[in-house]
């Protein structure tokens, strides 16, 4: 069965960020630094999908899917990251996945998108070598409540973006600035990843995966700099997230100053317990070239020119899925599992018209060229098992707050009114279309 779904994240689409024991995340903290994030929002309230999510089942009904990708938030479950288990926060993500269930929609829930407790923040966060302990205890417990009914398990979440956003360049939470001091909260989130795969089996989960944001890199001409600049920024944005969890061992990182001291005997062993699935997130490829003399990276970002581009400024290459998805067969091969595409969408200037309708053609094209590719990829020989549109709904999206709209549907913040845009009815139709048994 190909699973045809949505994603969403529980920082940004939940609410309810003080309510019925939710500790505090590293978000909630960082949303209310001034200047962090675009006007000032937060996650305080987002979709208020806490209180709205039967609303938000039914919008799934209504489209078709038959998949729902969405994140547990750590700090409802445990709030203090570790310890004490607020059954109240299990309770919610058990309402969900029986509803989802019973609509015929399979859940699959990601253990971590970016939402770390803020008391494990305090302990140091993913630079220590403990949180990645306190991610499988936590795995365990999810998984203790809702294994017998969870047909797919996603891990981690971009670990690559959580690494480079949150603890290289600071402009995500926790918001560190470490550039490369920045590499043992890579090494600490596959260990946790690895750690929790174990966990989730040892608590009867079926199959587990991990999302890693993948990109084709394109280097800015074929002169040796550049070519030696564009291997740095593949080796740092997608291989060190694939290669240790696929085959069991770093990439040459001797590009990058040393920075993984921190890899213990044994743990690439635990990275690379096996997983059933990856997890891909694509939304453009990246053009890269080499850096000016004496910038502390070894690449530089030169930017795609010459297609569309969407509300964020991403460039619009359907064509990327296609070439990152062979990409990753041609250098993994038979170590490559079966892959889900779990994120996929852009951002479009949506405007709710008086007559209460969103035209998005912009949204449909681009999902129409990325499925297409997608196929391209599968004729080829790669294995996918499903797709995702990032997102449901419209949604807090992080450092931009509620500016860059992503979703199927409309969401007025003002009111929570929710409106199906031309997109939705887009995908609806196409799903109808699919024979959802191959
Ligand atoms: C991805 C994130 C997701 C969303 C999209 C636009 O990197 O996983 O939460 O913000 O980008």
């Amino acid at each position: 069965m190909f699973l045809w779904g949505t994603a969403t994240a529980a920082y940004q689409i939940e609410g309810a960020t003080a309510e019925d024991g939710r500790g505090p995340s590293v978000w909630d903290t960082f949303a209310r630094e001034p200047g962090r994030v675009r006007d000032g929002h937060t996650g305080d309230v987002a979709c208020d999908h806490y209180h709205r999510w039967p609303e938000d089942v039914a919008l799934m009904s209504g489209l078709g899917v038959n998949a729902y990708r969405f994140s547990v938030a750590w700090p409802r479950v445990l709030p203090e990251g570790a310890g004490a288990v607020n059954p109240k926060g299990l309770d919610f993500y058990e309402r969900l996945v029986d509803a989802l269930l019973a609509a015929g929609i399979r859940p699959v829930p990601t253990l971590f998108h970016w939402d770390l407790p803020q008391a494990l923040e305090e302990r140091g966060g993913w630079l220590e070598r403990d949180t990645a302990a306190r991610f499988a205890d936590y795995a365990a417990v999810v998984a203790g409540r809702l294994a017998d009914r969870v047909p797919l398990w996603i891990t981690l979440n971009e670990p690559f973006v959580h690494m480079a956003y949150g603890y290289a360049m600071g402009v995500h939470a926790p918001g560190r600035a470490l550039l490369t001091g920045a590499l043992p909260a890579a090494h600490h989130q596959l260990l946790g990843h690895g750690l929790a795969v174990r966990a989730l089996r040892a608590a009867g989960a079926r199959e587990v995966a991990i999302t890693n944001n993948c990109t084709p890199v394109r280097p800015a001409s074929r002169e040796e700099p550049d070519l030696r600049a564009a291997e740095a920024y593949d080796i740092l944005h997608n291989r060190l997230f694939n290669d240790p969890v696929l085959l069991g061992a770093y990439p040459d990182l001797s590009a990058y100053p040393p920075g993984l001291d921190c890899v213990a005997d044994g743990d690439l062993d635990v990275i690379a317990t096996p997983v059933d699935a990856l997890g891909i997130n694509y939304y453009n490829p990246t053009r890269i070239a080499a850096p000016a003399d004496g910038a502390g990276l070894p690449f530089a970002d030169a930017g795609i020119t010459g297609h569309p581009t969407t509300a964020f400024g991403w460039p619009v290459v359907p064509d990327g899925l296609r070439e990152l998805l062979t990409g990753l067969k041609a250098r993994y091969g038979a170590a490559l599992p079966p892959v889900y595409i779990t994120e996929n969408g852009c951002s479009q200037e949506d405007v709710l018209t008086e007559r209460g309708t969103v035209e998005d053609p912009g949204r449909i094209a681009f999902l129409e060229g990325h499925i297409a590719a997608m196929r391209r990829a599968m004729a080829e020989g790669v294995d996918v098992r499903g797709y995702f549109v990032w997102s449901l709904l419209d949604n807090f999206e992080w450092a931009e707050g509620y500016h860059q709209r992503f979703g199927l549907v409309h969401v007025d913040f003002a009111t929570q009114r929710r409106t199906p845009k031309a997109s939705y009815r887009w995908f609806a139709g196409f799903l109808e279309g699919q024979n959802t048994d191959t």
